[in-house]
């Protein structure tokens, strides 16, 4: 049966159906194919897209600049605090008016009922660059990167180490139930998603073959893993003053080599980036000073490691939302 998510928004992955995802997964190793060999792909010439961020990135707004300009596409960039957004203009308003210059709109921000809002009253496709609650960009070029390394997707064991309630974490949850995969979130009781999110994850997996899996167990979540993910102790939007309980409750679930040592001998290691494995960043130095470590949510040694795919997985990024841009707007 053909999949066509034209003019759709892309706000989370639990509206889209498996096929759907899977769809966008093969259309990204498309569109990586054709990066790779040169071939110009301008599919959308003529069209406009403009990135309003909230907070801020690299991965993501470079994938949709590059990505739309690839496309053929024209790109205005909104950095945090430079549009009228929110301090004198409604999200609704806002809306309205970028709705009728550009075609497509991406959102990073805070509450994902401000992401919903814009694509309710815009008129163009929305896509969800990161809320605080889902990161749908991400997964599929996730998807991608682990398909690269194992040929398949179904009935592989994704754990999430540390703060499982986050954005990725939420959305590694829903898209491996969707694929029929087998994800774990492994961390403090404190930090698990959230009751309603797991028991809709549960039945989504139920259908699919997957399933879902909270332990406060390093063993439990390690065993037989295929793929070991982290993500920062600390999201963006998250008061500075939680670093101190965070690094208390989530110290015993940094991904090291005993971690991975427990996993299945062809685990790989994922992280959506950016990632404090050192000090060689403003904050990591000032947690080092502060909290006497030096490494949080992964070592240096396995995120340089050979089972460390965090570079191809960035990359990744462009493809994937490339690929979004192109099947919503086409
Ligand atoms: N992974 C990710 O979203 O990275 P950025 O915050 O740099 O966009
Ligand atoms: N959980 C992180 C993801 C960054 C890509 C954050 O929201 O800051």
């Amino acid at each position: 049966m053909g999949v066509n998510i034209a003019g759709r928004s892309f706000l989370k992955l639990l509206d889209f159906t498996p096929a759907e995802i899977e769809y966008l997964i093969d259309l990204s190793a498309d569109f990586k194919r054709l990066k790779r060999t040169g071939t110009p792909h301008r599919y959308l010439e003529g069209k406009n897209i403009v990135l309003l961020f909230e907070k801020t990135s690299t991965r993501t707004r470079c994938s949709f600049e590059v990505g739309g300009m690839d496309l053929g596409m024209g790109v205005t960039y909104l950095d945090p605090g430079s549009s009228q957004m929110g301090k004198k203009e409604s999200i609704e308003d806002t809306a309205r008016v970028l709705g009728r210059m550009y075609d497509g709109i991406e959102y990073r921000g805070f509450d994902q009922a401000i992401v919903e809002e814009l694509a309710d009253k815009a008129g163009v496709p929305v896509w969800n660059g990161l809320t605080t609650e889902f990161h749908p960009t991400q997964m599929i070029a996730d998807m991608l990167t682990v398909r690269e390394n194992f040929g398949r997707l179904r009935g592989l064991k994704l754990t999430f180490f540390g703060d499982a309630r986050n954005n990725v974490a939420n959305s590694l949850m829903v898209v491996c139930a969707k694929l029929g995969m087998h994800f774990c979130a492994c961390g403090p009781v404190e930090n698990m998603p959230e009751d309603s999110l797991v028991a809709t994850c549960r039945e989504v997996a139920r259908q699919t073959g997957g399933s879902v899996t909270l332990t406060d167990s390093v063993a439990e979540g390690a065993a037989d893993a295929n793929v070991i993910y982290t993500d920062i102790w600390v999201s963006m939007g998250e008061p500075e003053e939680l670093w101190a309980e965070r690094i208390r409750l989530l110290s015993p679930y940094q991904v090291n080599a005993a971690v991975m040592e427990q996993a299945a001998t062809d685990a790989i290691f994922m992280h959506c980036l950016p990632s404090f494995h050192d000090t060689k960043t403003t904050i990591g130095a000032e947690i080092a000073s502060k909290f006497g470590i030096c490494e949080m949510e992964v070592t240096d040694e396995v995120f340089e490691s050979a089972r460390s795919v965090v570079f191809d997985e960035a990359e990744n990024r462009m493809h994937s939302i490339k690929a979004i841009m192109y099947a919503t707007l086409k």
